[in-house]
C-alpha cells in the first residue's frame, strides 16, 4: 500500500512523474531533520493538535510534529515520497495519515487543522493561488499557518531556477488575507536540508492565523451578504 489514501488524479500532473523520478534517483532528498523554521515555532504547537503538510515529500516534518504529539496528514503527488513518510511514521510507532493527491485538485478539508505547514511546496501562479486558498480554508479557528519557500530574486545556490514558482511578500499577503499575519519577512539565509537545498538561498517565511471562531463566522456573513 503506498498511501493510506490514494487518489488517481495524482499522477495526471507532469511535475508529478518528475518528482516521483527524482525520489525514486536517491532517498532523503531534504534529510531527515525537520526543517529550521518550522521546528523554531515549536512553542506554538501543543500535542493533540491536528496538522496537515501538504507536499510533505519523504516525512521528514510529519515525523517532527507527530513526534511532538500532534495528529498528522501528510498529502504528497509522490507515491515513492509517500510511501517512505508512511513507512518511516510506522517505524517510529508515530501518528502520521498518508494522502497520495495533487494539491491543485485535490478537495481539501474545510475548518480541520490547527496547523498547516507549507514548506517548500513551490508552485506556479494558477497551482499557487489555488492551493494557498485550499491550505487558508483548511485551518480550523485559530489555526496557525507556517510557510517557507523560495523567494524570487536572483536565484542562489538552491530553489527553482525561474521566478515562475518562487514567492513574493506581496504575493503571500495577498493569498492569505484572511489571515493575522504574526510575520511575514524575505531574507537570505543558508540551508543544510539534505542534497536537495544545500547553501545560500533567498526565502520568505510566513507564519499567520486564522481568525477565531466568531470573527470568521462574522467574515462569512458579510462577505455571503455582500455576494
Ligand atoms: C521541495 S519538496 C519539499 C518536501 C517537504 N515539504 C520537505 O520540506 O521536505 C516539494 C514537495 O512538494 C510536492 N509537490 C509539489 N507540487 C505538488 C502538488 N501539486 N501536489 C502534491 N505534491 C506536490 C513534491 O512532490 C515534493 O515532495
Amino acid at each position: 500500500m503506498l498511501a493510506d489514501h490514494d487518489e488517481p488524479a495524482a499522477a495526471a500532473n507532469p511535475w508529478a512523474l518528475r518528482w516521483e523520478a527524482r525520489y525514486r534517483a536517491g532517498e532523503s532528498l531534504f534529510g531527515t531533520a525537520p526543517n529550521a523554521f518550522l521546528a523554531a515555532q515549536s512553542g506554538l504547537l501543543r500535542p493533540g493538535m491536528r496538522a496537515l503538510c501538504p507536499g510533505e515529500g519523504e516525512g521528514r516534518n510529519a515525523l517532527f510534529l507527530a513526534g511532538l504529539g500532534l495528529s498528522v496528514t501528510a498529502v504528497d503527488f509522490a507515491p515513492t515520497a509517500l510511501a517512505r513518510a508512511g513507512a518511516r511514521a510506522r517505524e517510529a510507532g508515530l501518528d502520521v495519515t498518508t494522502i497520495l493527491a495533487d494539491l491543485a485538485l485535490w478537495s481539501w478539508p474545510e475548518a480541520a487543522f490547527d496547523l498547516v505547514a507549507l514548506i517548500f511546496v513551490q508552485l506556479d501562479a494558477g497551482e499557487r493561488v489555488a492551493v494557498h486558498r485550499g491550505a487558508a480554508r483548511a485551518l480550523a479557528p485559530s489555526g496557525l499557518l507556517v510557510l517557507e519557500a523560495f523567494a524570487r530574486g536572483p536565484a542562489r545556490d538552491c530553489g527553482p531556477r525561474g521566478e515562475a514558482s518562487r514567492y513574493d511578500v506581496a504575493m503571500l499577503r495577498e493569498d492569505f488575507a484572511g489571515l493575522e499575519i504574526v510575520s511575514l519577512m524575505e531574507e537570505t539565509t543558508l540551508l543544510a536540508e539534505g542534497a536537495g537545498h544545500r547553501g545560500a538561498a533567498s526565502v520568505v517565511r510566513l507564519v499567520a492565523r486564522a481568525p477565531a471562531q466568531g470573527r470568521r463566522r462574522e467574515e462569512e456573513s458579510s462577505a455571503s451578504a455582500s455576494a
